[in-house]
């Protein structure tokens, strides 16, 4: 692997991301490459895919483009062609950044990687446990939304969808998204460290209601 490519990749990601929202700037970018590299040892995986993946994954969040998906990969390639990366670690890379947020539902997953896997892992861990948390709290922010309404007992059944169009509390994005996270996992580190870190956010949960009830 280059280590000259993998320096250039991150001072282009950080220059890039200078003014990205609090979700998405480079420091989420830096949890998931370091969470990608902890994870990769324990799969049979490509390093010099796994990390350039990791680093370029939101280069250019579609919500930004008019919803259009093709940005992020179109940076990613010029990017990396500049920097005479190989077409086939291109191609696979660029199959991440446009399969990392994969969620199922009606469309088939056309692609499938163990390097993809251990990206999604990373990027998936960083929406649970303590950062997760904050995160939540900061998009909710961001969309105006309650953090909690003690009168309205959160919709355990809500689905993303549902979600997304409510103008429900941020509690609520726990039971559409954060807690289902655990079993979404790819691979056996990820696995381990998302169940720590939901055991995390049920503590935190508890303590939450128990604050808002006037019982702590
Ligand atoms: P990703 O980075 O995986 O593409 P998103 O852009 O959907 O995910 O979300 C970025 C962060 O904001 C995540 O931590 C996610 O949990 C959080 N988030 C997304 N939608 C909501 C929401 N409706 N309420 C609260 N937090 C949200
Ligand atoms: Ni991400």
């Amino acid at each position: 692997m280059n280590h000259n490519t993998i320096n250039n990749t991150i001072a282009f990601v950080k220059e890039q991301l200078k003014n990205a929202e609090g979700g998405h700037d480079w420091f989420h970018i830096e949890r998931v490459y370091k969470n990608t590299l902890l994870i990769a040892k324990t799969e049979n995986c490509d390093l010099e895919i796994v990390s350039l993946g990791a680093l370029l994954h939101d280069i250019a969040d579609s919500k930004f483009y008019n919803g259009d998906e093709q940005v992020g990969p179109r940076v990613a390639t010029r990017f990396l062609k500049s920097e005479n990366v190989k077409d086939e670690v291109i191609n696979h890379v660029v199959k991440i950044i446009e399969n990392i947020s994969f969620k199922g539902g009606k469309e088939k997953q056309t692609f499938a990687s163990v390097e993809l896997n251990v990206v999604q892992d990373a990027d998936r861990l960083d929406a649970i446990g303590a950062v997760g948390i904050a995160r939540a709290f900061n998009y909710g922010g961001f969309k105006n939304r309650a953090m909690y309404n003690p009168e309205i007992a959160p919709n355990l059944n809500m689905t993303k969808e549902e979600y997304k169009k409510s103008t429900a509390p941020t509690i609520n994005h726990f039971y559409e998204k954060l807690l289902l996270l655990k079993n979404k996992m790819n691979t056996k580190t990820g696995k381990q460290i998302a169940n720590q870190r939901h055991q995390f956010m049920e503590l935190y949960l508890e303590q939450f209601y128990k604050e808002c009830e006037g019982n702590l």
